[in-house]
């Protein structure tokens, strides 16, 4: 019994010394202690042992199942600190090596440039306000005083859903949805998508942005329309900048005017970019026609107002000096990634 059981212990010392890995650790675990395990078997034969040797041979079994025992726990332990060492050598992190670099997006330069403009007339007290874009003819012409038979009607200009609606030309029609809310004074600018059935080309596209400026109060005059809007031209382009109102005509202001800002290229002395005239339109304007007030319940004898309306698109190219307009629907991320 004394050599079986030493015979065991030396196996299993050799087995567990050649074992490589945990999983064959655990085999030999298993084969000599486990329910079928060789010790295990021996344990189960005791009771042909003589009883008054039991004790003895109960002794020895233990000895040699503690001493494996032992022996097993070591090779674990030594076999865990070596799969540590490795974790930890491989997986060691060099923190001098450079980082993925994470590609940074820009705002397109429309969003800039209106972004600039709201600020400027957020900064005099404007309500930013929103119209929709699929509109009634009522509000982008007839509310607005442009006559049946306006050429801007013809359907060549305009996206005619059908005879009654159509894809707003202007954000103009911003200004009626604000009078007929009937809250006065109304300080506000609206900017937005406006449509035209326009090929597109350097300065042309069937779909475009304008900012739509209105002030209704009482004993607003010329003047006030004048001061606000040099402002926002110097507060735009700089403080050197001259401005110049030219008049003009449009059906829902009385008197209207276009205004033009210095070349801030060449100062005004005529350059390529102001095709030598020394000036550049940016906008339209002019006092609110009575009419127009009078269409949505503004009494003009009380109230009186001035409007505006600017090409965004028109701005982004003078503030950044692009000449092709097609450049800002591309998203060529080359060109969007300089802004
Ligand atoms: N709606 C005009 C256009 O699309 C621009 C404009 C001119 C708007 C004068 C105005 C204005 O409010 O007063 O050409």
């Amino acid at each position: 019994m004394k050599d079986k059981l030493k015979k065991i212990q030396e196996q299993a010392m050799k087995q567990i010394d050649a074992a490589k890995e945990m999983g064959s650790l655990n085999d030999v675990k298993v084969s000599i202690l486990g329910k079928k395990g060789e010790l295990t078997s021996v344990l189960k034969g005791m009771k042909d042992v003589a009883p008054e040797d039991r004790p003895k041979v109960g002794a020895l079994v233990n000895e040699t199942r503690e001493s494996i025992e032992k022996h097993l726990q070591e090779a674990k332990e030594k076999m865990e600190a070596k799969e540590l060492e490795y974790r930890l050598s491989t997986e060691s992190i060099d923190v001098t090596l450079p980082g993925t670099k994470v590609k940074h997006g820009s705002k397109h330069p429309n969003a800039k440039v209106l972004d600039e403009v709201e600020r400027i007339f957020v900064g005099m007290g404007y309500e930013v306000v929103e119209g929709p874009e699929v509109e009634f003819d009522y509000y982008n012409f007839e509310a607005l005083n442009i006559p049946p038979n306006h050429p801007a009607k013809d359907e060549q200009d305009t996206f005619y859903i059908n005879k009654d609606i159509l894809l707003r030309t202007q954000t103009s029609p911003v200004q009626v949805h604000q009078m007929e809310k009937g809250k006065l004074p109304i300080r506000m600018i609206a900017p937005g998508r406006v449509f035209r059935s326009d090929e597109v080309d350097a300065t042309h596209s069937p779909s475009f942005h304008q900012i739509e400026g209105m002030v209704i109060d009482k004993n607003v005059t010329f003047a006030d329309l004048k001061g606000t809007l040099e402002e926002f031209a110097k507060e735009l382009f700089g403080d050197d900048v001259k401005v110049k109102f030219r008049p003009h005509h449009f059906p829902f202001t009385e008197p209207s005017a276009e205004v033009d800002v210095s070349c801030f290229k060449c100062g005004g002395k005529g350059c390529r970019f102001c095709k030598g005239e020394g000036w550049i339109e940016i906008l339209g304007c002019g006092m609110v026609h009575p009419k127009v007030l009078k269409m949505s319940g503004i009494d003009p004898d009380e109230y009186q107002g001035f409007a505006f309306g600017v090409g965004l698109e028109r701005i982004t190219l003078l503030k950044y000096e692009i000449d092709d307009m097609r450049l800002l629907y591309e998203n060529d991320s080359r060109f969007l990634s300089q802004f």
